[in-house]
């Protein structure tokens, strides 16, 4: 058998991770989330949710990955058949997740060329410019497959150093740039509503659907609930400290997601935008804030879009890894064989949710649009039941002794949190995540669709032994 691959370095990992992680659901969906969510309570409870439920978990795949050297669904088959079908419920999530992501990438990428081609001319007309691109037939679907066929390539390579050099560049420059976004935010003249949104909790808003919002953004913000970071945590070397790694990546999203809240609000505000915007929120404030930013806005518009396209590109090609994976390790095909193919089925997907902004806007399956439905499905339902099952799993059907050996390095490092983060895992955080998974599932409006997400899990569970 071949030598298993390791990262590179340390760095290299938590780049890696990072770029998972840091992507669309940091500074495109965070805001709007927050925002239809209430602004500041929303993000306290989301705070609490990553750092206590998040963290454990990512705490935990990276323990499942690193001790069976395997990635998702072989992971859980190694373990114990029954559960094989968690491992195979990631593979779909993040399959899913897929077909609508790259819709957004795509925009990304149109926004870089926008930013110089007469967008930030009007301001007055950027939100309207922003639908009428979006519900276009065409333009958007061109956007999409060039994102689409960026995934498709470097994945079909294998993942080249390429994309992890680029991660070290263009990470720290997007980050380079939220902070100055954020500066500029907070200083124009009536930001302080914006910050006040922000800061000022209001709890009248809070429902449950509140916390499941706030549970399903953080399990997507950082990848969680679908065997990623359990696949990344399977190529790292022993002598790595998991539980240190788990927290400077979920600290790194967090950050890059509460830089974005800050370049956001205040600017909305002080423009007179409404904080509810839905998705359009970024492609709208955004290029408003640089129209106002004189000759040099194009260009700061432009480096902007670059990075959120860079940063969605290295959270899609960990999608697209995940699923090309399952079909190399458990189905045998070869890996350029499952990338054109995975791809093919992409472009069909993609191009429904694009035209489901538009034409095909009254078409609905299960009571949603195409792009909501792979949206719903994957981070109100799955994602959190992958989490859930994920957290029994580790609480309930792996060995404790086992666990504390890998989290210490066979006694070599210190987790002093050991216990509390075994008792979180066991106890609390199925408690939590089922109550709140519950509760945020029945009060789906789409009622044919949550049923139908449940019915897709049960069915999965009862399959599983074949479909591995
Ligand atoms: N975490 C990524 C983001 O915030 C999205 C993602 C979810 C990527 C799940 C991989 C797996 O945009």
């Amino acid at each position: 058998m071949e030598q298993r691959e390791n990262w590179g370095s340390r760095l290299g990992f938590i780049m890696a991770a990072a770029g998972s992680a840091v992507g669309l659901g940091n500074i495109w969906r965070f805001p709007y989330t927050a925002g239809e969510n209430g602004g500041g309570a929303f993000i306290l409870i989301y705070l609490g949710f990553v750092f206590v439920i998040g963290l454990s978990v990512m705490t935990a795949e990276l323990a499942v990955g690193r001790k069976t050297s395997l990635a998702a669904v072989g992971a859980f088959k190694s373990q114990n058949k029954n559960w094989t079908f968690v491992g195979v419920l990631g593979v779909l999530s993040a399959f899913l997740i897929l077909g609508f992501y790259p819709v957004v990438g795509g925009w990304s990428l149109a926004y870089i060329i926008k930013s110089f081609t007469g967008l930030l001319g009007s301001p007055d007309a950027i939100p309207d410019a922003f639908g009428a691109f979006i519900s276009n037939s065409a333009e958007p679907i061109l956007w999409l497959l060039l994102f689409l066929a960026m995934n498709v390539v470097i994945v079909a390579k294998g993942i080249a150093s390429g994309i992890e050099k680029a991660g070290k560049v263009l990470m720290p420059l997007l980050f380079a740039l939220l902070v100055l976004l954020a500066i500029r935010s907070v200083t124009l003249p009536g930001a302080g509503a914006g910050i006040d949104f922000l800061l000022k909790p209001d709890f009248t808003k809070v429902t449950a659907a509140t916390f499941l919002a706030a549970l399903g953004q953080a399990f997507f913000s950082l990848s969680l609930g679908m065997g990623i970071m359990l696949t990344y945590g399977s190529y790292l070397g022993k002598d790595q400290n998991l539980q240190q790694n788990a927290l400077i990546i979920t600290s790194m999203d967090t950050l890059v997601a509460i830089l974005a809240g800050l370049a956001i609000f205040p600017a909305l505000f002080a423009f007179g935008l409404e904080p509810t915007a839905g998705p359009g929120l970024v492609f709208v404030v955004v290029p408003t804030i640089f129209a106002n930013m004189g000759v040099l806005g194009p260009v700061f518009s432009a480096l902007f879009f670059i990075a959120l396209a860079v940063a969605a590109l290295t959270s899609s090609i960990s999608l697209l890894e995940t699923v090309t994976a399952y079909f190399i390790d458990q189905r045998g095909v070869g890996r350029k064989k499952a990338v054109y193919g995975i791809g093919a089925t992409l472009v069909i997907t993609n191009i429904l949710s694009s035209l489901s902004m538009g034409a095909l806007s009254g078409f609905t399956i299960l009571g949603a649009g195409f792009f909501d439905f792979f949206d719903i499905l994957t981070d109100k339902i799955f994602l959190a039941i992958g989490g859930l099952l994920l957290s029994i799993f580790v609480g309930w059907f792996m060995n404790k002794e086992d666990l504390r050996q890998e989290l210490t390095n066979h006694g070599h490092i210190k987790f002093g949190l050991f216990n509390i983060w075994y008792a979180l895992v066991k106890f609390i955080i199925p408690i939590a995540i089922a109550f709140v998974a519950v509760s945020g599932i029945i009060s789906i409006t789409q009622t044919s669709l949550m049923i139908f997400g449940v019915i897709v899990i049960i069915v999965l569970a009862v399959f599983s032994k074949k479909l591995a």
